[in-house]
């Protein structure tokens, strides 16, 4: 039985630039399960930021969706495709349905208002009828939810709060509507570790809660390890291998996901012996034929630099590779 709650299929988004267009995401396929949590990962520039706007309907105007569906299936079990909504159709299901938390979106609360004018002014944007004793009496069981104080944060001016506070502060504002779909890009790179893993903890404590599906994209193994159910490895714009947490830790099928598990800085490692992935990614304007990977890959041969490798589905699991774990496909 299916029970996929988003379905990226074969998604393509190129950028119009000076020097033509950059392909950003080509066919791009995989899926996010009812309260699952995907970590999608990748070097800086393959794509991850661009499917994830994607889906909210925000891309950058150079940008251009070239092929593909995200299918959502709603609460009452109908299908959308998230490309072909009208304006006012998105706009019903941001918030309520799925919501996305940007890089930095600390500064995404409006400076010259208090706190508790943001809480109301989101549910009232959404639902009516709630008046602003119930919107604010759920307001503060959130921010408790997250370990702040209600009274000190809903008055306070964003600028008052500190950076682990906005973060967790946010935290309880994309709960207020119970979202089905929370999409998190880089949700802790400002914060110092400690602060990481409170809201990391946080976010575990709410998935069990109210048992939302999460994308999170993070540069940061340690991060998926803790909260990911799922991983999906991008290269150069393609899901180059996706699988289950443990399965991509203990054994991952594609050279990159591996050498990006090698690149992992470890306390035993002195820094002499650190690992890279050596080269650079492709230029996405004029990308090498065959494998994207190849220029850079250990056991790339003859075929790779010539023909692209198709997607290979296993039971749970998916790789883009003919050599997979080093062997023959
Ligand atoms: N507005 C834009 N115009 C032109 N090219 C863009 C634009 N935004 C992104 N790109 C390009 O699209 C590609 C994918 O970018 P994207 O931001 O999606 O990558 P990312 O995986 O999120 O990277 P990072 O880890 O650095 O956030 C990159 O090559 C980037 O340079
Ligand atoms: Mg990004």
């Amino acid at each position: 039985m299916e029970n996929w709650i988003l379905k990226f299929e074969d998604v393509s988004i190129s950028y119009k630039t000076k020097r033509g267009y950059l392909q950003a995401v080509s066919n791009a396929s995989f899926e996010v399960g009812q309260g699952q949590s995907v970590a999608l990962i990748g070097e800086s520039g393959c794509g991850k930021t661009t499917i994830a706007t994607s889906v909210v309907g925000i891309l950058p105007l150079a940008a251009r969706i070239d092929g593909g569906h995200v299918l959502y299936r709603k609460g009452d079990g109908s299908i959308a495709d998230m490309y072909s909504l009208s304006r006012k159709e998105r706009r019903i299901l941001l918030w309520k349905d799925i919501v996305m938390m940007f890089q930095a979106s600390q500064s995404s609360f409006n400076p010259v208002r208090r706190i508790y004018t943001q809480f109301l002014d989101t549910v009232k944007a959404h639902e009516s009828g709630k008046s602003d004793r119930e919107i604010l009496e759920r307001s503060r069981e959130l921010l408790e939810m997250v370990m702040l104080d209600p009274d000190k944060v809903l008055y306070s001016y964003p600028h008052e709060l500190s950076g682990g506070m906005k973060q967790r502060t946010l935290l309880a504002l994309t709960m207020i509507l119970n979202p089905r779909i929370l999409i998190l890009d880089e949700p802790t790179t400002a914060l110092d570790l400690i602060t990481q893993e409170k809201i990391l903890r946080l976010l575990n404590d709410m998935r069990r809660r109210f048992n939302f599906s999460l994308i999170f994209i993070t540069h940061d193994l340690s991060i998926v390890s803790e909260l990911a159910d799922k991983v999906v490895t991008m290269y150069a714009g393609e899901v180059v291998e996706t699988a289950p947490v443990r399965a991509f830790f203990t054994h991952p099928l594609h050279p990159y996901s591996d050498g990006l598990l090698k690149a992992i800085p470890r306390l035993t490692t002195s820094s002499d012996n650190l690992f890279s992935i050596p080269g650079n990614t492709p230029d996405l304007i004029d990308r090498p034929s065959g494998c994207l990977f190849h220029p850079r890959c250990a056991y790339e041969d003859e075929k790779c630099s010539r023909c692209r490798p198709c997607t290979t589905y296993l039971e749970d699991r998916s790789f883009s590779c003919f050599h997979p774990a080093g062997g023959d496909e």
